[in-house]
């Protein structure tokens, strides 16, 4: 049995604004995806690790990643049109000795290896699915037309990152009910673990980690090179 990693990088960041592909914009001298690949392969218990590609970039992707010597097997193929659909397809593709799967976004390239593990672990030892998980900054409001409609309980509520893990039978069930659920149904889902609320899976929560942070806006970049940078002048990189 083998516990396989998906790397969903298939996404154009219009948030980051215009120029390469996020997974490819770099950071201290390396792509996004190639920091995050690190991440899994220097996991434990990560074998396999499978790359869905913005579909123009698939070779070019290819060749940069033949460059590294991961002590993982690396595997690209091309995304879909949204996220959902590069998962989907990398699950389809995944060998049938495969049975735990982590999701993992590229655009998350600092999440630490130790993350990568404690939630393959807590998959292995005792849930169908996991994900971890950190406490809001901020203080959250339902807004509509401009109003203030209530305060949500920040104390009840986290922002939940990847690497997100699942036994794969379920994690292939909840995207196969997915793929024939409607729009409105799917409008609210925006991660692996949401679908597999959606079957009534147990996904169970654990500490996540800041440097798991997902880099989304042009500050982020900023900060992901500076935390880059103070890794590698603690040596810790
Ligand atoms: N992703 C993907 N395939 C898509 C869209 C997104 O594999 N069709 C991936 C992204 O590459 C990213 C992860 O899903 O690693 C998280 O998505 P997000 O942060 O939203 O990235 P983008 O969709 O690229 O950014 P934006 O929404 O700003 O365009
Ligand atoms: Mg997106």
């Amino acid at each position: 049995m083998r516990t396989a990693a998906i790397v969903p990088a298939a996404g154009r960041g219009e948030r980051l604004g215009p120029g390469t592909p996020k997974a490819l914009r770099t950071i201290g001298g390396a792509p996004l995806l190639v920091h995050a690949v690190r991440a899994l392969a220097r996991a434990r218990a990560v074998d396999l690790i499978v790359v869905a590609a913005p579909s123009d970039d698939v070779l070019a992707v290819e060749r940069l990643l033949a460059d590294f010597e991961w002590g993982a097997e690396v595997r690209v193929l091309p995304g879909g049109e949204d996220r959902r659909e590069s998962v989907a397809r990398a699950l389809a593709a995944l060998p049938a000795e495969v049975d735990v799967v982590l999701v993992h976004d590229a655009a998350r390239p600092l999440a630490p290896p130790e993350l990568v593990d404690a939630v393959a672990a807590a998959v292995r030892e005792r849930a169908d699915a996991c994900v971890p998980v950190v406490p809001l900054a901020d203080t959250v409001k339902e807004v509509a037309g401009g109003t203030v409609v209530r305060t949500l309980d920040r104390q009840q509520l986290r922002a939940v990152q990847t690497p997100q893990g699942f036994r794969r039978f379920l994690l292939a069930k909840a995207h196969a009910w997915a793929a024939e659920a409607g729009e409105q149904e799917l409008a609210t889902i925006t991660d692996d673990a949401g679908l597999v609320e959606k079957l009534g899976g147990c996904v169970v929560a654990i500490p996540g980690a800041e440097e798991a942070f997902k880099v989304t806006r042009p500050l982020d970049l900023v900060v992901a090179e500076a935390l880059l940078a103070k890794q590698r002048a603690d040596g810790a990189r």
